[in-house]
């Protein structure tokens, strides 16, 4: 089946060796500017909503990681993208490893920011699936309006109040359709640790300290998995650690990037 087209977002008109970015759930490519005001100049970023969210339509998209990874794939050559660094955070790294596995030759360099390549525990799975019907039977988000709690830290809920509003915002901006979606998709993946195994370019894993959804101990499971991973532990930073300490994630993923064009 055709995959249905994506939106992508020059988020940073440079040249060259792209920088793509795949945001995490239930929110859409307006996660990733704070990152992106503080990455140097002239680096060509790319950032694309993942099937239903931001400005992509979920059309008969079924719910599957294999599915949104294909999509992205089609949305970088429909927007005639070379290949480059892909970098997700949670639920868009969920997204980036499985692009890895499909189509290798798109990826060389991983960002894995605030993710896991493990699949759920069979608890998260039901809870999942409770999500997705309840924003199903009642075409509503309540079900997920809680989440900004979960995904920002402690820092942020003493320093960084503001932060709150804008999280919220995004959220309500999805649709109950894409958030069941996505709920359905993340529940079905397995675990992708043997596609760390198999790579063979640069993998930056980016934690928040704070990040309580998928904590320090998966990001070292996945720099272990990896042949070429550094890690990077974000101080003062939970899951959302692209909003909360955006110059150390940006850092990151620059370095990534320069490994990324050194290597091609
Ligand atoms: C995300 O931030 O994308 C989600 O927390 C991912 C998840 O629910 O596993």
């Amino acid at each position: 089946m055709t995959p249905t087209p994506l939106a992508t977002h020059v988020l940073h008109d440079g040249a060259g060796v792209p920088l793509v970015l795949l945001h995490g759930f239930p929110l859409d490519h307006r996660m990733w500017s704070p990152v992106v005001a503080e990455l140097p100049p002239g680096l060509r970023v790319v950032a694309v909503d993942l099937p239903g969210f931001g400005h992509s339509d979920l059309g008969h998209t079924p719910p599957t990681l294999e599915a949104a990874a294909d999509a992205v794939h089609a949305a970088l050559r429909h927007a005639g993208e070379g290949n480059g660094a892909v970098v997700g955070l949670s639920m868009g790294g969920y997204v980036a490893l499985t692009l890895a596995e499909r189509h290798p030759e798109v990826v060389h360099g991983l960002g894995l920011v605030d993710t896991k390549s493990t699949a759920d525990t069979e608890e998260a799975r039901a809870g999942r699936l409770a999500t997705a019907r309840a924003v199903e039977d009642t075409q509503t988000l309540d079900a997920v309006m809680g989440m900004p709690d979960k995904l920002l830290g402690p820092t942020s809920k003493m320093e960084r109040r503001s932060l709150y509003p804008t999280v919220d915002h995004w959220i309500r901006s999805q649709s109950p359709s894409a958030v069941a979606w996505a709920q359905r998709a993340m529940a079905a993946r397995p675990d992708r640790t043997d596609v760390l195994h198999r790579f063979t370019g640069p993998v930056a894993v980016v934690v928040g300290a704070e990040d309580t959804i998928t904590p320090i101990d998966e990001a070292k499971h996945m720099v272990d998995a990896a042949s070429d991973a550094t890690l990077h532990v974000v101080a003062n930073a939970a899951h959302l650690s692209t909003l909360e300490e955006p110059a150390a994630v940006a850092q990151a993923l620059t370095e990534l990037h320069e490994r990324v064009v050194e290597q091609l």
